[in-house]
């Protein structure tokens, strides 16, 4: 015993003498448990050390400090360049002047991430010269459940420069190649930024849909929260911003056919996104690999913005508005139901669609809502009642899913209408998206709603087995777990907060029916001053959850998560600690 202690020790006082750099910094190893910890008195006979934990992460397991993990092949060198992010050469090899000025603002967006990790002066006088030369073949700018979002990554290092070499098909998977370089980037305690010497990673993503509902309808978010929103997504290789933008509280959103709408229903004129704002959203989502998906919810959830039916000569676009006592009228306070027997909610719908189809891209498609019907709005809304009869229904359930489904139906032949006009080379007609709910019942929903144009957008627990029953009778369907990825749950009623382990371990079985999933950002309960802590960390959980969909669970992405955390922390987000300070600094001591 005692002499293999003396040997050890002799081997250690060894590995001292190799360490080179900043001598005293050089404190932190990586274990063969693949932690990051400070090993002042060198204990560990690990022969590289490294100046900081950031440093330490950039290499120590198998992911390093990707965040998603790769799905692919993946081997990072423990060996580092110093470099100076504002000499960092890019040479794009793309097919198309559009496909090259993509790539040229994804450079411009990564220099501008990695000089957030500079700790001191990112100015370096005699750095490693870094060449990155992504190589794009697709044409395609488009951004749908069918784009190959896949790309390889690779870096070597010569005695005269450092070599990035990124090849992927299109624009978003060399975007993608961007954010993981970036992961194989951080601050140096000295001048300049640090980056693995040598990598190799070969990645694409499990699942196409991987989003992140915000509601600014509840509570209005101004355009800088939703902007800080789409960064922090880009970050986590998130796609699809669900934007649930209006509600029956308040109609935020111009349409410029209708301006009646939002004139009626913002709540005030600085609560508002113009089209402006929206067509220049769009464009910064694009750019971070993003794409916006509207959801003009209906029938339900709509009033607010809709009163001014009457006054127009337009009879009621939507009843129940605001009516009281609410338990009697909805679910929710305030009230609020289109009017599904009023030709001129359905020309309106149809402007609606004419205005988001301009300013989204030829590909993209819309979300209808769909949930949370009330029936007894309708049922004691004589109006209805009496047209029904007239019109040879009973005032049986049967007969209100037929009004609700019908509702459905007709704005998507409205819907296709509009992309027929707007878009004459498309291919074959968008599907497009509704919340599940009574009417997509497993057992009644193909008396309703076609499943080759109706994707179902599922928000119920982890155990229901409704899943599993759509996908048997051919729908494709999005994840919203409602036991693990509903944000806004643990501020109201009895629901419990999930903590990020438990977004992580949302665990999804593959089935090519399944076309990805969504963290939902509810916003009865949350407003700017708040938004941000409340998504993330937490959304990056479902982001690796949606990329990899890893067997493991969240013990063993922990490390990498915190890394995940800082970094969003360096590009400005405001994410919630997950954890003590003291936990992240001994990795491993808190398990
Ligand atoms: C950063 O370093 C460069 C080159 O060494 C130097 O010229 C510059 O003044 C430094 N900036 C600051 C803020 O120290
Ligand atoms: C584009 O790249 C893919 C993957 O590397 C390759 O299979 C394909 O043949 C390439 N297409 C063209 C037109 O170069
Ligand atoms: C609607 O109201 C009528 C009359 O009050 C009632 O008979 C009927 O059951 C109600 N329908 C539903 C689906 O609740």
């Amino acid at each position: 015993m005692q002499s293999i202690k003396f040997l050890i020790f002799f081997q250690i006082i060894l590995l001292c003498h190799s360490i080179r750099g900043d001598g005293d910094s050089n404190k932190w190893a990586c274990t063969s448990l693949d932690l990051c910890i400070l090993d002042p008195a060198s204990n560990i006979g690990d022969a590289i050390r490294f100046e900081s934990q950031h440093d330490c992460r950039l290499s120590c397991g198998r992911y390093g400090a990707i965040w998603p993990m790769p799905t692919g092949d993946c081997s990072i060198s423990n060996e580092r360049v110093r470099f100076d992010p504002w000499k960092v050469r890019f040479n794009v090899v793309a097919p198309t002047a559009a496909t090259t000025q993509f790539i040229r603002e994804t450079n411009r967006i990564f220099v501008s991430n990695i000089l957030k990790e500079c700790v001191r002066n990112c100015t370096l006088d005699k750095g490693k010269e870094i060449l990155v030369k992504a190589t794009i073949n697709s044409t395609s700018l488009s951004l749908d459940w069918n784009t190959d979002e896949s790309y390889t990554l690779s870096i070597r290092t010569t005695a005269t420069a450092t070599f990035v070499d990124i090849k992927s098909v299109t624009v978003y998977g060399a975007r993608h190649a961007f954010e993981t370089l970036s992961n194989l980037i951080t601050g140096s305690v000295s001048n300049g930024l640090l980056m693995t010497q040598a990598a190799r990673v070969i990645d694409r993503p499990i699942f196409m849909h991987r989003g992140v509902l915000l509601d600014t309808s509840r509570n209005y978010m101004p355009l800088r929260i939703i902007r800080n929103t789409l960064d922090a997504m880009a970050a986590s290789k998130l796609n699809v911003f669900h934007w649930h933008v209006v509600d029956t509280h308040s109609f935020p959103l111009e349409i410029t056919r209708v301006p009646e709408l939002q004139r009626f229903g913002a709540y005030s004129n600085e609560h508002t996104y113009s089209r402006t704002d929206t067509q220049n959203l769009i464009k910064y989502a694009r750019l971070r690999g993003i794409r916006v998906l509207i959801e003009i919810d209906g029938p339900s959830h709509a009033g607010n913005g809709w009163q001014w039916g009457p006054m127009s000569g337009m009879g009621n676009l939507a009843v129940c508005i605001n009516n009281t006592p609410w338990r009697q009228y909805c679910v929710q306070p305030p009230c609020g139901q289109l009017n599904p027997l009023n030709d001129n909610m359905y020309s309106i719908m149809k402007e609606i669609y004419e205005d988001i189809a301009e300013v989204g891209a030829p590909e993209e498609t819309i979300h209808m809502g769909g949930d949370e019907v009330y029936i007894p709005c309708w049922n004691n809304t004589k109006e209805i009642t009496q047209k029904m009869i007239d019109t040879g229904y009973d005032l049986s359930m049967k007969s209100f899913f037929k009004l609700w489904s019908n509702f459905h139906l007709k704005n998507l032949e409205s819907w296709d209408d509009v992309n027929q006009r707007q878009y004459p080379r498309l291919q074959s007609p968008k599907s497009v998206i509704v919340w599940s709910s009574h009417l997509t019942e497993p057992n009644i929903i193909e008396e309703f709603l076609p499943k080759e144009r109706f994707i179902i957008q599922t928000w119920v627990d982890s155990d229901d087995t409704i899943n599993q029953d759509l996908m048997k009778r051919g729908y494709n369907i999005i994840l919203s777990t409602k036991n693990a990825w509903y944000l806004d749950h643990g501020f109201w009623g009895r629901t419990p907060y999930y903590n990020w382990a438990t977004v992580y371990n949302n665990r999804i079985e593959p089935n090519t029916k399944v076309l990805g999933g969504e963290v939902c950002m509810w916003s009865e309960y949350v407003d700017q001053n708040s938004v941000e802590a409340r998504i993330w960390p937490r959304a990056g959980a479902a982001a690796e959850r949606l990329w990899s969909n890893p067997k493991t669970s969240n013990i063993l992405a922990q490390t990498r998560f915190y890394r995940y955390r800082d970094r969003l922390i360096a590009r400005g987000i405001r994410p919630d600690a997950v954890i003590p300070k003291w936990c992240v600094l001994n990795e491993g001591q808190c398990l």
